[in-house]
């Protein structure tokens, strides 16, 4: 297994392109099950996460071919089925259910259970596909869905789920009539599903509100043009944090500011400049950082896949910070981590209180899920010395090419295998400016 090594204390000064988003090309990926042919997809993310999608897609039947543009051929779907070892590694493959059950009338999913940030049940997608018609029975760890008529219903959500509004989505867009889900999510990665769907013919009216209408229709067929993915704001606000945290300068690239106002404005309140335009977005910060409140929502409120990176910032202001994480019930892993560089966190349920204390201090800390790694990368970008992140296997699964991006604005970060504990070693892999994999050790 491989860990970050990251010596702190440079300010980041530069350019960084961002990728696609993760959170909408995993959706669309699986989307194109519902329109038979050959499909093309541009500005799809080089993560773990899509190449676990793309072989979950190929164990279905649907080979693809990534080029670039990746090309996803669905003619045939061969097996209903998402088994264990991928859903395990991945929840989002839970998103086939919709899909599958529309196209084939079959859909069988491991259910996926907990995860490090809480219980994340899926009662909401199944409620919704019952609604539509599908029937639902638990065996073996699996869900196994069948449906035999599928029609459009009027669907309440207890909460904006936001895969929970995609699966409900995929499977309407097929049934015979209309569906209206109301309290659905608006988070612009659902936003771009729908898009995406519309462009194989689906009929779908209320896209970005909260109400959306399915109008079903028999078949839906591949664009003749590739569909481009919206860039990831989570990435975005990720390497914003760390350009803040590191008093530094830097331009994000090809990324749309529109879909990140909650968190571009708590920067703002903290202290940083920042100046956007149509699709890019430079953040400089020259003063000292200022304590910050954040509430996480669902969209367009403060979102909960930034909460971890916002509180390795607050560790550096001048002052108490608090959070408020209302979406997971568990996602203060980092904290603990956190502490164990020197900051000031108190934690009790749902509301965390950091009491700003510069400088924190490198050490080697834990990963425990994608957002907290990226806290902690943060954290070690502008800490005094050198911090080991391990674990790092959370991270590909996120962020595209991250310490290339990194070391492109100034960063000292390499990856090395976590055999590797010489310090001389480790040294040599940061001074190191080609591929940044230092040798295992006998
Ligand atoms: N919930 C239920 N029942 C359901 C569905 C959700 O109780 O049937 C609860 C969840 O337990 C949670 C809340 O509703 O407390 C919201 O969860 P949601 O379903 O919206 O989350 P998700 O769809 O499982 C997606 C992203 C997450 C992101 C959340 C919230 C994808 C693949 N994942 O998860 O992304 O945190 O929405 O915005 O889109 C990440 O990228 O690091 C990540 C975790």
């Amino acid at each position: 297994m491989e860990k970050l090594v990251v010596e702190g204390g440079r300010p980041l000064i530069g350019s960084i392109p961002v990728s696609g988003a993760k959170n909408a090309a995993l959706p669309i990926l699986i989307a194109t099950l519902v329109a038979p042919g050959e499909h093309r997809l541009g500005n799809i993310p080089d993560l773990a996460d899509t190449s676990s999608t793309l072989s979950l897609l190929g164990r279905i039947g649907c080979p693809s071919l990534v080029n670039g543009v990746v090309r996803i051929d669905t003619s045939r779907v061969a097996f209903s089925e998402a088994p264990y070892d991928v859903v395990r590694k991945m929840r989002a493959s839970v998103l086939v259910l919709g899909p599958l059950l529309a196209r084939t009338g079959e859909a069988k999913v491991s259910l996926p259970g907990g995860c490090a940030i809480g219980t994340r049940p899926i009662d909401q997608h199944l409620k919704g596909l019952e609604a539509l018609g599908c029937r639902f029975e638990l065996s073996g760890g699996y869900i196994h869905g069948t449906v035999h008529d599928l029609r459009g219903a009027d669907i309440h959500l207890d909460m904006p789920t936001v895969t929970g509004t995609e699966n409900i989505v995929m499977a309407a867009v097929l049934a015979r009539g209309t569906t209206r889900i109301t309290n659905a999510a608006r988070e612009p990665e659902v936003s771009d599903l729908c898009d995406f769907l519309v462009t194989l013919g689906a009929k779908i009216e209320g896209i970005g509100t909260s109400t959306l209408i399915i109008e079903g229709v028999p078949r839906l067929t591949p664009a003749s043009r590739p569909y481009r993915i919206v860039p990831d704001r989570i990435e975005a606000g990720t390497y914003l944090c760390a350009a803040a945290a590191t008093g530094g300068d830097v331009t994000l690239t090809g990324v749309d500011p529109k879909l990140m106002e909650a968190t571009l404005a708590k920067l703002v309140e903290a202290g940083c400049d920042v100046r956007t335009t149509e699709d890019t977005i430079r953040l400089t910060r020259s003063r000292q950082l200022l304590p910050i409140k954040v509430r996480t929502e669902p969209f367009p409120g403060f979102p909960t896949d930034m909460q971890a990176q916002l509180m390795t910032l607050a560790c550096f202001s001048k002052g108490t910070s608090t959070f408020e994480e209302t979406i997971f019930e568990n996602r203060y892993m980092h904290a603990a981590e956190l502490l164990r560089m020197g900051a000031d966190i108190q934690h009790a349920g749902r509301v965390a209180t950091v009491r700003g204390n510069p400088p924190l201090k490198g050490a080697a800390v834990m990963a425990s899920d994608l957002r907290a790694s990226a806290a902690l990368v943060i954290a070690g970008l502008a800490a005094e010395g050198i911090t080991e992140v391990l674990r790092i296997y959370h991270l590909d699964r996120g962020y595209e090419n991250l310490v290339g991006k990194l070391r492109a604005v100034g960063a000292r970060i390499a990856r090395v295998s976590d055999t590797v504990q010489d310090p001389a070693k480790l040294k040599a892999a940061l001074d190191d400016l080609g591929p940044s994999v230092a040798p295992a050790e006998a």
